[in-house]
């Protein structure tokens, strides 16, 4: 995915370049201005670095030079003065130079996505034309001016630097015009300044992942053009606010905060305001009713507070609703039917409520766009009832029940017939059967039957990544669930069911903390997606089938504490498992690299692994003819597998990570 990503980026650089060129070739022919001149050998001079397609060394610029001809530069054709420089993307280092304000004509400045280090210089705050200035996602630091006099100013982008010190509080004095700025993913403190009220045409407003403190002022919800307000990641202390019904906003972030108190009445003064997050800090008390009744929200996350009450969305005005997450919260009461007239509802999370009750309502029938539901860690009952109501959602792909029904059982013949669901999440109840049903969910057989990845809609955002700069943008949230079947911490009998082996599509099988017995199937080679196999305390028997070494993706595995016995396969993927795997199993021995010796089991010894597995899968056939050349060696396998294998199984990698973060 990242190699893909970048194949784009590349292409895209390219075309952007190819037209720049372009578009300077047919109408620049002017020599150089000698203010702009010492501005762009002053910006060469403070680099550490060349920028492609400009002379090495500054003191080839001349007054004859055509510096309007120079990547990145336009004019303005009839003064010939430089108005916009873009250097965007050039891995340029070094600091930026205050001999920069000579381009004085300057209206657009865009050096993001550069190494670009040091304090600004001031001068770059008193340029008269200067429109947009773009200089995030660089090095820069130090502390921004007090002082700033740029009255043409429409945005101001400086995130994901390293700056200190507190938001300018005289941006809004002369700069009246700003539309956006955007302080994210930096150092800033103190408040937002009082003069922002002057910025009366600012649209979106950005101050995430910083350590700013205070108040969420008032003022910015009186701010009639501001759209998209995202504050999350700072340290703001309450939220207050009546509000006015000429409001815009559409998105309010004020996600990981320390909020306290109750969740402002006042969404009736934002009628488009689609998307509201306030996840991760301690508001109490109940949903307030202007936004039980809030028109144009889609997006809900009350996540990871002390909210209380019951839920009672009015429904037959809430009619976007369509992600809605309350979980890990102190809500009470029956599990709200009214909540199935809210039919654009695709995610549900009420997780970690544990004082709703009752069982899934008949009304979720009509829920037919439903695509993940999660109740784990509640007081459900009758779980046999709530899966036949819920296979009446069409859409419906991920399911999590964790820790719920702890009286109850389910019959291995129990009919259930799920037509998308790809991940079910039942760890931690009292079941005693695996439902023979779940090796036949169509989702988790045929891919074609999948339907779109379920998406969680919000939740993740951007937060500094401080052991690695080059990837600092970190998901804090799941999106999506891989194709998953979690059954672990029941009280499963019987035998892990041959057909398991059906399901091509299964990423994730988890059914350790169990009792079931008999052998692992030799079938449960089919699986051929899996990545993560868990059948660890369990009293299984019998041998580790050899043919579970053509699970090229499998990366964790463990048969950890049954009764197992025999060698350890050796090959594929078995070449990456550590003696953990294995323990608790006093009859295993064997296995590539481990401590386990096989002494006492001469008569184990198995005939070459190899030969006995009748291979129908392409991909892991080509990386086990080319191990089986080198087999006998050693050290062939070892770099097929350490090397060839991590490879390819990178693009895996984000849907893994997503499964350990799972809400169970
Ligand atoms: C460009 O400028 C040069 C002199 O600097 C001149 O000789 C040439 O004719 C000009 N070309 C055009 C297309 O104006
Ligand atoms: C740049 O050119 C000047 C004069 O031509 C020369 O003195 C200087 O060494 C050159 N610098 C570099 C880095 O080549
Ligand atoms: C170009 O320069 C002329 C003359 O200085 C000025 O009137 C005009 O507004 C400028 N245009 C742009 C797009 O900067
Ligand atoms: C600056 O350039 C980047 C990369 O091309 C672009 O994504 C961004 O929108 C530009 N900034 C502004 C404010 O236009
Ligand atoms: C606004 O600009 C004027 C003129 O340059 C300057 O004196 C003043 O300090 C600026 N105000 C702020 C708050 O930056
Ligand atoms: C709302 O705005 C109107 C004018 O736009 C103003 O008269 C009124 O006082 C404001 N109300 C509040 C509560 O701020
Ligand atoms: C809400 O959105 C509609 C349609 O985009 C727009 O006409 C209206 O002015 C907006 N209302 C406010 C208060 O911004
Ligand atoms: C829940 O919120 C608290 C702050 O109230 C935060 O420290 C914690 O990390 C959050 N937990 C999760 C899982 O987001
Ligand atoms: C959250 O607020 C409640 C009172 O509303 C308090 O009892 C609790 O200790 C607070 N939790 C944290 C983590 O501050
Ligand atoms: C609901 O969403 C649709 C499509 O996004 C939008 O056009 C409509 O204005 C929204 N309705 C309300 C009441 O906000
Ligand atoms: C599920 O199990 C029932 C009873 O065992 C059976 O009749 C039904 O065909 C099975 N459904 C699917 C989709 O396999
Ligand atoms: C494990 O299975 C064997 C026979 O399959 C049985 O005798 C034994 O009691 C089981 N052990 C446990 C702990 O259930």
């Amino acid at each position: 995915m990242v190699a893909v990503l970048e194949i784009w980026v590349f292409v895209i650089i390219l075309l952007v370049s190819l037209l720049q060129s372009q578009v300077l070739v047919i109408s620049q022919n002017l020599t150089c201005n000698s203010d702009d001149l010492r501005g762009l050998r002053g910006f060469m001079d403070r680099l550490e670095s060349p920028i492609d397609g400009w002379p090495t060394n500054s003191s080839s610029l001349s007054s004859s030079s055509r510096c309007c001809n120079l990547v990145g530069i336009t004019c303005n054709s009839s003064s010939g003065r430089i108005v916009r420089f873009q250097l965007q993307n050039k891995r340029l280092t070094g600091m930026l130079s205050d001999l920069i304000s000579n381009l004085d004509q300057l209206r657009t400045l865009n050096l993001s996505h550069n190494l670009l280090k040091g304090p600004l210089p001031i001068s770059l705050f008193h340029l008269p034309h200067l429109e947009v200035v773009d200089l995030s996602s660089n090095e820069f630091h130090g502390v921004l001016p007090v002082t700033i006099n740029l009255p043409a100013l429409q945005v101001f982008d400086i995130s994901d630097n390293a700056f200190t010190g507190s938001i300018p509080s005289g941006l809004c004095v002369n700069s009246t015009g700003i539309r956006v700025l955007r302080f994210a993913v930096n150092y800033l403190d103190g408040f937002i300044p009082p003069l922002f009220g002057n910025c009366h045409l600012l649209q979106h407003l950005s101050v995430a992942s910083n350590f700013l403190s205070g108040v969420i002022p008032d003022l910015l919800f009186k701010l009639p053009r501001l759209q998209e307000l995202t504050l999350q990641d700072n340290m703001f202390i309450s939220i207050t606010g009546i509000g006015n019904s000429s409001s815009s906003l559409v998105h309010l972030d004020v996600s990981s905060n320390r909020l306290t108190g109750n969740v402002p009445d006042f969404f009736h003064s934002f009628p488009n305001l689609s998307y509201f997050s306030a996840d991760s800090n301690n508001l109490s008390g109940e949903i307030p009713p202007s936004l039980l009744n809030s028109q144009a929200i889609s997006s809900l996350n009350l996540r990871n507070n002390s909210l209380y009450g019951s839920i009672n969305f009015n429904c037959s005005i809430m009619v976007n609703l369509t992600s809605l997450d309350l979980s890990s919260n102190n809500f009470s009461g029956m599990i709200p039917a009214n909540l199935a007239s809210c039919l654009k509802l695709k995610t549900i999370n009420l997780a970690r409520n544990n004082r709703l009750i009752g069982q899934i309502p008949e009304s979720f029938k009509n829920l037919q766009s439903l695509s993940y539901l999660s109740f784990s860690n509640c007081s459900l009952n009758n779980l046999s009832a709530s899966l036949k109501i819920l296979q009446h959602c069409p859409n419906l792909s991920v399911l999590v029940l964790s820790m719920n029904f702890l009286t109850e059982q389910l019959p291995s013949d129990e009919d259930l017939q799920f037509k998308a669901l790809k991940a079910l999440v039942i760890p931690g109840c009292r079941l005693t059967e695996i439902p023979k049903n779940l090796t036949q969910l169509p989702s988790l057989i045929s891919r074609e039957i999948s339907l779109e990845e379920p998406s969680l809609d919000f939740g993740f955002f951007l937060k500094r990544n401080f052991s690695d700069r080059g990837l600092w943008l970190q998901y804090n949230q799941i999106m999506s669930l891989p194709p998953l079947l979690d059954l672990s911490r029941n009280f499963l009998t019987g035998p892990i069911w041959l057909e398991f082996g059906n399901l091509k599509e299964l990423y994730n099988l988890d059914l350790k903390h169990n009792n079931l017995s008999g052998s692992i199937p030799d079938t449960l080679s089919g699986m051929r997606n899996i990545e993560m196999l868990d059948l660890s305390y369990n009293n299984l028997t019998g041998t580790i089938p050899p043919s579970l070494g053509n699970l090229f993706f499998l990366s964790e595995f463990s048969v950890a504490y049954n009764d197992l016995a025999g060698i350890i396969p050796s090959r594929g993927q078995f070449s990456t498992f550590t003696t953990s795997s294995f323990v608790g199993n006093p009859g295993l021995c064997g296995g590539f690299n481990l401590e386990l010796k096989c002494e006492k089991i001469e008569e184990l010894l198995p005939t070459d692994p190899a030969s006995d597995d009748d291979d129908d899968d392409d991909e892991s056939f080509i990386v086990w003819m080319v191990a089986s050349i080198g087999f006998g060696t050693g050290f062939l396998v070892t770099v097929i597998v350490l090397v060839v294998v991590p490879i390819i199984r990178d693009n895996k990698r984000i849907r893994r990570m997503q499964a350990l973060s799972i809400n169970r």
